[in-house]
This record gives structure tokens, C-alpha cells and sequence, in this order.
């Protein structure tokens, strides 16, 4: 239900600024650079909802820097981000999933530049068939100090100033964390705004869920065959099992319901599939702040992880705190248990 205030809805510009009250230093230039992600997730979800009647099904044609098939609509949303951050004025610089390179739109200049960066499309493979994708972002201060695009986009996941996803579900949801709490907003398509529909989401300690592609299992190392084992184990954890195929889509169900999802190193991806600095970081940020937790390779906290490129690839467990914990045990101990 949207949350209102003396009979009044709560917007997503409306909260941003409430929120500025936990950051003196902000200078209302994050609010602004926030309302050009809304607009072209609108934009994104417009496009989305007509899928089949405008021509955004199938592939672009091309490849993009992950190897991986571009879709019409990866493109779309990719340039819907570009142009509406591209005006406003206090974004220095972008990076995203579909670019091979960040992009400089502005040298920086005052403390006041920002760096976006973003994977327009998540779970791409989905949009043919009907099943939720999402849009996913993080965003960065641009520090002046340091030389080039790509050296400052090259921050870990803990400097992040602000990151969510929109997920293009059963109704339009963007979820945001500024380091002050989680919160949900959800389109509502009669008047094209973003309302506040959760407030400082908590996400359950434990849920029987587990999230990951078992067709992979074999190739998995040891440790997390182990846990997958147990986890489904009548003895074990007598887990279920729920795998979208859409990343935002698997860990939006685990932060309102709980529960752990894994992307491990496989013999063909030893650094995993996803990738560290526009899924893994800021899905990271929202899991911590919500109460959860979230770990790459060797048990290495994901928001620690001092990138090397844009591009960079990291294993991922992350969801509810008590079912992580109970991950980690199976995969930081190489000893065979029973
Ligand atoms: P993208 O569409 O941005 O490339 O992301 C797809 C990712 C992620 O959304 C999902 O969790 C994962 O790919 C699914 O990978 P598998 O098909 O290998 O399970
Ligand atoms: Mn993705
Ligand atoms: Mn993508």
C-alpha cells in the first residue's frame, strides 16, 4: 500500500529530500542526478510493458564487451540511461554492462560530480518470454584527484554513495539505499510516479530458500556442491529451491522473504558470471543495509573487493544473514564434513 503522510503520497523526490537531512553535505545535486534514473527507468518500463507490440523482442545483432548476445532492448535502456544522466550536469562520468569503456561527460570539477554506473537490462535472456528484468545502479562520488575515467571509476564497493534496481515485475518497483536504510518505491502507471510502498526494509534473518542455477552443480567447486547438497537434504536444510534467471528478480524475493542466492565459480568461470561493480556492489549495499549479507570468492566480504577493471567478474552469495553464514561455513572450509 502506498505510505502517505497526513493523507499526502510519499514521492521519490519527495523522500530523497527528506533523506538529505541525514547528509548536511549533500547539496541537493544527488536528488537531481536520482530523478535521471527515474525518468529513463519510466522510459525503460514503457518500453518493457509494450514488448511484442513494438519490435523489442530477439537480438541486436551485435556482441557486447562480455561476449555475450546484446538485445534490442539492452540497447534501449542503455541509451535511455545515457541521454537522461548525460544532462544532468553533475554526472562526470558512466559506466555500464553494455559500454567497453566508462565515458567521460564532464571532467570533475567541485566535490559535487558523481560516477553512474549501471547494468540497463538485467536477466536480458528473460524479455522474449515474458519474465521480469530489471534495471540495476550504483553510484560513486568522482574523486577530482584522480587521473582518468577508468582509474576512478575503479573504487570498492564501501565508497558507494547511493545504489538499487527498478525491477520490472508484476508492477514497476525501484528500490534504493543511500547508507540510511532500504526503501521501495512503486510505479504507478496512472500518473507516471514513484510512490513509497516499503519503508526501511528489514530483510528475514532465515528463510528455507535457496536461489542458483543447479544445472551447473558439477561444475561448481567441491565446497559448494557440499552446501547445495546439504541445503536440500531432509536432514539438511530441507531448502526449496526458486531460480528466475533474472538476478534482480531472485534478489528482490530474498529481500522481502529471505532465503540465499549463489552465482559460484564454475570450471568455465572461475570469477563467476556476475559481474562486481554494477550487479554484485550495489545489490551488496542493499543487502547490508536491509540487514543481510554478501560475499565473494574466499569468503571475501563483496563491498571490500578492490576492483581491477569496470568489467571485473566475482562470485556471489548473498541474502538473508543466518542462511550465509551457514553458506560460508560449507565454502570456507575446504575439510569434507561427514
Ligand atoms: P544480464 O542479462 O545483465 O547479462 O544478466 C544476466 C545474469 C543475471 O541476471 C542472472 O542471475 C544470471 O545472468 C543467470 O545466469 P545463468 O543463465 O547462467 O543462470
Ligand atoms: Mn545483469
Ligand atoms: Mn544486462
Amino acid at each position: 500500500m502506498a505510505i502517505t503522510e497526513d493523507g499526502q503520497y510519499i514521492t521519490f523526490g519527495q523522500h530523497i529530500q527528506q533523506q538529505q537531512q541525514y547528509f548536511p553535505s549533500a547539496s541537493g545535486q544527488f536528488s537531481w542526478l536520482m530523478s535521471g534514473i527515474t525518468l529513463a527507468t519510466k522510459m525503460i518500463a514503457s518500453y518493457v510493458r509494450r514488448a511484442g507490440l513494438i519490435d523489442v523482442w530477439g537480438d541486436q545483432g551485435s556482441t557486447n564487451v562480455q561476449g555475450e548476445e546484446v538485445k534490442k532492448l539492452d540497447i534501449i535502456a542503455n541509451d535511455a540511461l545515457k541521454k537522461t544522466l548525460g544532462y544532468r550536469g553533475n554526472v562526470g562520468i558512466i559506466a555500464s554492462e553494455e559500454d567497453d569503456e566508462p565515458r567521460v561527460l564532464q571532467e570533475a570539477d567541485a566535490d559535487d560530480s558523481y560516477i553512474v554506473m549501471f547494468d540497463p537490462l538485467d536477466g536480458s535472456s528473460n524479455i522474449d518470454v515474458n519474465v521480469s528484468v530489471g534495471t540495476i545502479f550504483t553510484i560513486f562520488r568522482n574523486p577530482p584527484e584522480v587521473e582518468g575515467a577508468a582509474k576512478s571509476v575503479l573504487q570498492p564497493g564501501a565508497k558507494q554513495v547511493a545504489a538499487g534496481y527498478v525491477l520490472y515485475g508484476s508492477s514497476t518497483v525501484l528500490v534504493y539505499t543511500a547508507g540510511n536504510g532500504v526503501h521501495q518505491f512503486t510505479l504507478d502507471p496512472q500518473f507516471g510516479a514513484y510512490l513509497l510502498t516499503r519503508e526501511d526494509i528489514k530483510m528475514p534473518e532465515h528463510h528455507g530458500t535457496y536461489s542458483v542455477n543447479e544445472a551447473y552443480l558439477h561444475r561448481f567447486p567441491e565446497p559448494y556442491q557440499r552446501y547445495l547438497h546439504w541445503s536440500k537434504h531432509p536432514e539438511g536444510g530441507g531448502y526449496k529451491s526458486r531460480y528466475v534467471g533474472s538476478l534482480v528478480a531472485d534478489f528482490h524475493r530474498i529481500l522481502i522473504t529471505g532465503g540465499i542466492f549463489m552465482y559460484p565459480p564454475t570450471t568455465e568461470q572461475p570469477n563467476g558470471k556476475l559481474r562486481l561493480m554494477y550487479e554484485c556492489n550495489p545489490l551488496a549495499f542493499v543487502a547490508e543495509q536491509a540487514g543481510g549479507l554478501a560475499f565473494g570468492a574466499e569468503g571475501k566480504r563483496i563491498m571490500d573487493i578492490e576492483p581491477k577493471d569496470v568489467h571485473d567478474r566475482t562470485p556471489l552469495t548473498i541474502g538473508s544473514k543466518k542462511n550465509v553464514e551457514e553458506a560460508m561455513r560449507f565454502i570456507n572450509d575446504p575439510v569434507k564434513i561427514g
